[in-house]
């Protein structure tokens, strides 16, 4: 059926080729073949009109023995043509030969002739597997060659001889095991390489240098894990680059500032960890960057992208476990207008992010696990320009009140000013494995407002701050935490924690050293009081080792009102607690439980009982009034203080805020809340992390 179909379809062709060929009166159209005029475009995207003898798919093992003369397009694609015996010099017009899906196995079995006139041949998905010398030499103007996936292991340095015009070279998908820049010495004028699916084991340094001209290069999909620094040195006009699906797990910044020129830039799919400051830094000319699809990519750090003046559109779409953005990622970008950050791990977005991106008009925020909280909270105050693409599929994922409610639906007037800072779940598993004596970063981020600051504890107890550093390990000031040469003494558990003056967050993660992990020592565990006030106790407790302290507190007998017992949760390094808001004259039972790893938990409980109420000195008795004094004075105080410590630009700016509009702070949880844990104040060594603001001192009036 099919056959009589196209032979019916040939013939009505042929009469039709017959007559378009006629004037000439010289060869017919070759048997089974189309010749007809059809529209053309030039390499250079030029429309013209073309006499095409189309001979594709039909089976032939050789060429027609006479072609037209006049034919300028030859088509024979998928067919089984090994070899071209006769030449095709005699076709003067030629300007096109398609030979893709045959069965030639060398180029030199197609030795076409000389054809000044051919700018266009297709050899792709052959089974070629070496180009020799000098067989295309007799095609001065060819400006284009595709014979991508094929067999190529081996390309002999003059195999391009001749090629002077070419523009465009598809070498994709071949066998080539390494790189050699002579090849390209025969082609002055190459505009766009394509490299991909190669098994190149390594790039070199100036791999590419004769190709002043090229514009594009695509490098996709061959395993490379890194570019040196000096392999792009010569594409003086490169504006593209791909590296599409490699092994890179680091963006090759030395490599690029090579390339001055570039506009385009493509790293999407490359196990990448963190995009780091400088390392995208004074692309002058850069307008499109993509990092999308990266497995392992968690964090854009601070001064990530900067100054990069030309720079338009960012995409970083994907990223299954990109969980934070730092509010200062972005610095001088004046152009930026796209910001495609949709189908990440984000929770949050800062609007200090934003707001450094004067000329920003649109974001794609939507399916990410957004927390309808404090820090996204300005998205919804109306005070920006910049447009939030589908904006129908941006939900709230968290808290549970407005879980699956449309972000823009819930006024901000119902999101917390400041808040606790979030650990986002994405950024560390729970347990990793370490090879004895190799290398590990566990990277811990938060989103909270204030912007939190974190540390780290080892498994001994000891804290580390941003910047520390000793010979096993350093601590960056973003919050990633590098382990060097892992030895048996590394392993166990260790604790980031993420803290603003609202509270703390922690997560831990077990590093496995060659599968040995330390048993955390369960020392018995030793609670008492230190202090009993009216209000307040102040409980202490003795213990080594453990991930996590739980303190629980509750009414032991004759309480009114308060039945649920407080939990707070604590840092392992915490050991002593202040509880507040208590009633007087009660009798409470506190227990702390510290959880281990292995050998769970341990517990130990005392009663105590608050002291009697003092006689009221000045008992604030319109709690409102006198309270929202007292707060003004306190956040005065806390600003001051805070403006000090906190030296970051960011930190001076919100506690400004603090005392010009503290009516809004006061949108802080009540007892009821689940934050329980914000109304405390616990310091260790070091670092003292103050509860609310609203916590007032009992001897503030
Ligand atoms: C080749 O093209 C030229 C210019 O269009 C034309 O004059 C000439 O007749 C063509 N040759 C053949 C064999 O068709
Ligand atoms: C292609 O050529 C090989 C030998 O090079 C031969 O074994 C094979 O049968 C040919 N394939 C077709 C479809 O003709
Ligand atoms: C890259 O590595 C994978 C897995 O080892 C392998 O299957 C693939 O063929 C390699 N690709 C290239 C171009 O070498
Ligand atoms: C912000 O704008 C949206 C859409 O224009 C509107 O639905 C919402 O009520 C506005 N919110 C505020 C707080 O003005
Ligand atoms: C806290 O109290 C609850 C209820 O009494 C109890 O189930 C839980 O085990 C306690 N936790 C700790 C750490 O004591
Ligand atoms: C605390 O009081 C409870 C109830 O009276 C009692 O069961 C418990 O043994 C006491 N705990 C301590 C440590 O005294």
């Amino acid at each position: 059926m099919k056959e009589t179909a196209v032979v019916a379809c040939l013939l009505a062709e042929l009469s039709l080729a017959a007559f378009v060929l006629a004037s000439e009166g010289a060869t017919r159209c070759p048997a089974l073949c189309r010749c007809e005029i059809r529209p053309w475009f030039s390499p250079s995207s030029i429309y013209t009109e073309a006499a095409t003898v189309d001979c594709n798919d039909l089976g032939l093992s050789a060429l027609p023995e006479r072609l037209p003369l006049e034919t300028q397009v030859l088509l024979l694609q998928t067919n089984n043509i090994v070899n071209v015996e006769k030449t095709l010099d005699y076709l003067a017009n030629i300007t096109e030969i398609d030979l893709s899906q045959n069965n030639i196995s060398s180029v030199s079995d197609v030795c076409l002739g000389s054809l000044p006139q051919l700018l266009s041949l297709h050899m792709e998905e052959n089974w070629i597997q070496e180009l020799s010398d000098g067989c295309l030499a007799s095609l001065p103007n060819l400006q284009e060659f595709y014979i991508n996936h094929n067999l190529i292991s081996s390309i002999s340095p003059g195999a391009f001889r001749g090629l002077g015009r070419l523009l465009r070279l598809h070498l994709n998908s071949n066998r080539l095991t390494r790189i050699n820049s002579q090849w390209f010495q025969q082609l002055p004028s190459l505009e766009i390489l394509m490299l991909g699916e190669n098994p190149i084991l390594e790039l070199s340094d100036m791999n590419f240098k004769p190709l002043a001209n090229l514009r594009s290069l695509v490098l996709a999909r061959m395993n490379l894990t890194e570019i040196p620094d000096n392999t792009l040195v010569g594409l003086e006009n490169l504006e593209s680059i791909s590296f599409f699906d490699n092994l890179l797990n680091r963006v090759p910044r030395a490599a690029l500032t090579r390339v001055q020129n570039l506009k385009f830039l493509d790293l999407n799919k490359n196990p990448i960890e963190r995009i780091q400051r400088g390392d995208f830094m004074d692309m002058m000319h850069l307008k499109e960057l993509g990092i999308n699809s990266m497995p392992e990519l968690i964090s854009i750090d601070s001064f990530a992208l900067n100054n990069l003046p030309e720079l338009t559109k960012i995409e970083a779409t994907n990223n299954p476990r990109l969980s934070y953005i730092h509010p200062r990622a972005f610095h001088k970008l004046p152009r930026l207008e796209t910001l495609m950050l949709n189908s990440n791990a984000l929770s949050a977005l800062h609007r200090s992010t934003v707001e450094s991106l004067p000329n920003l008009r649109e974001v794609s925020l939507h399916s990410n696990p957004i927390r309808c909280d404090c820090v996204i909270r300005w998205v919804n105050m109306n005070r920006t320009a910049v447009r939030f693409m589908e904006p129908d599929s941006l939900f709230c994922v968290e808290p549970p009140e407005y879980q699956g409610q449309h972000v823009r639906q819930v006024h901000f007037r119902e999101m917390m000013e400041i808040c606790l800072p979030l650990i986002s779940p994405g950024s560390l598993p729970d347990r990793v494995e370490v090879g004895k004596g190799s290398s590990v970063s566990l990277h811990c981020r938060a989103f909270g407002e204030p912007e939190p600051e974190i540390y780290w504890v080892t498994p001994p107890g000891d804290r580390v701050l941003p910047g520390s550093v000793s010979d096993k390990y350093y601590m960056h000031p973003e919050g990633t935490f590098d382990i060097y040469d892992a030895s048996e003494q590394e392993a166990g558990s260790y604790t980031c924690i993420a803290h603003n003056l609202v509270g703390a967050d922690l997560k831990s993660v077990m590093v496995v050293v060659d599968g040995y992990f330390a048993e955390p020592s369960s020392q018995p565990l030793h609670v008492y009081i230190t202090s009993v006030q009216s209000h307040s106790v102040m409980v202490s407790w003795e213990s080594a080792g453990g991930l996590v302290s739980q303190l629980n507190w509750s009414v032991l007998a004759g309480g009114t009102g308060l039945l649920l017992p407080f939990t707070a949760r604590l840092p392992a390094d915490v050991r002593e607690y202040h509880i507040k808001q208590l009633r007087p004259s009660t009798r409470y039972q506190v227990c702390v439980e510290v959880t281990a790893a292995q050998s769970g938990y341990n517990r130990d409980c005392v009663n105590v009982t608050t002291k009697e109420a003092a006689v009221p000195r000045e008992k604030p008795e319109n709690w409102d009034g006198v309270v929202m004094a007292a707060c003004a004075v306190f956040f005065i105080v806390v600003a001051v203080a805070c403006s000090v410590i906190y030296t970051s630009l960011y930190s001076q700016v919100f506690y400004r805020k603090l005392i010009v509009d503290p009516d809004e702070t006061l949108l802080i949880p009540s007892d009821n809340s689940s934050f329980s844990s914000s109304f405390l104040e616990f310091g260790a060594s070091g670092v003292k992390v103050r509860a609310t603001v609203i916590d007032l001192p009992d001897n503030s009036m």
